[in-house]
């Protein structure tokens, strides 16, 4: 593997924020582009959000964040991804593999170290060709169609919803 994922940390704000600066053109297409939002993500973590940030084990650089947000547990036990990447590692493969062991740390039981949950949503802006090619290499399927989802862009944007189940995990590597 050339990457690992571990929980975010306090010494994350620097470089996270040179890493979303230097990502901003790619990112603000389709998410907010939040440099300073470190500090508050830090102290969001809890039971119903927890985020993942996806290292270089070469270099130890950031080649991503993964949010697993609106983590409901009891009948429910789903969660939503929501993820950039940044350069200089943006398109090596690199944010797929990150993404392979969210979904793998997602669906592990807890006694495992895992989240325990059984369902993981992405939704995705229609357009979004790259996130869809990443979801889909993830083995999630398309569900549909959410008009007038997410706020951004000072827009309501209409989103394409794919999920996976435990039970769909592993799918094969693509
Ligand atoms: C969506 C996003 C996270 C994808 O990140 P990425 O860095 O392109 O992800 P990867 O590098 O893992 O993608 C693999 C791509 O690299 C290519 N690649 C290059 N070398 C590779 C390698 N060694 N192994 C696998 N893939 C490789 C693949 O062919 C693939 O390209 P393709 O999508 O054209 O087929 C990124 O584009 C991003 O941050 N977008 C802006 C924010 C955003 O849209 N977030 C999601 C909102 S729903």
């Amino acid at each position: 593997m050339r990457v690992t994922i571990r929980a975010p940390r306090p010494d994350d704000v620097v470089p996270y924020a040179e890493a979303v600066r230097r990502s901003a053109a790619h990112i603000g297409r389709w998410n907010p582009v939040e440099p300073d939002a470190m500090p508050d993500l830090l102290s969001r973590q809890g039971a119903g959000l927890r985020t993942f940030m996806i290292v270089d084990v070469e270099t130890g650089g950031l080649v991503g964040k993964c949010n697993v947000a609106n983590i409901v547990m009891a009948r429910f036990c789903n969660g939503v991804l929501g993820y950039d990447s940044y350069l200089p590692f943006v398109g090596t493969g690199r944010m797929t593999e990150g993404m392979r062991l969210v979904v793998e740390r997602c669906l592990t039981s807890p006694e495992l170290g895992g989240l325990g949950l059984h369902r993981l949503e992405i939704n995705v802006q229609p357009d979004n060709e790259r996130s869809i090619a990443l979801a889909r290499r993830l083995g999630f399927r398309h569900e549909g169609f959410t008009p007038r989802m997410l706020f951004l862009q000072d827009a309501w944007r209409d989103h394409e919803r794919f999920a996976l189940t435990a039970e769909e995990w592993p799918t094969p590597v693509r």
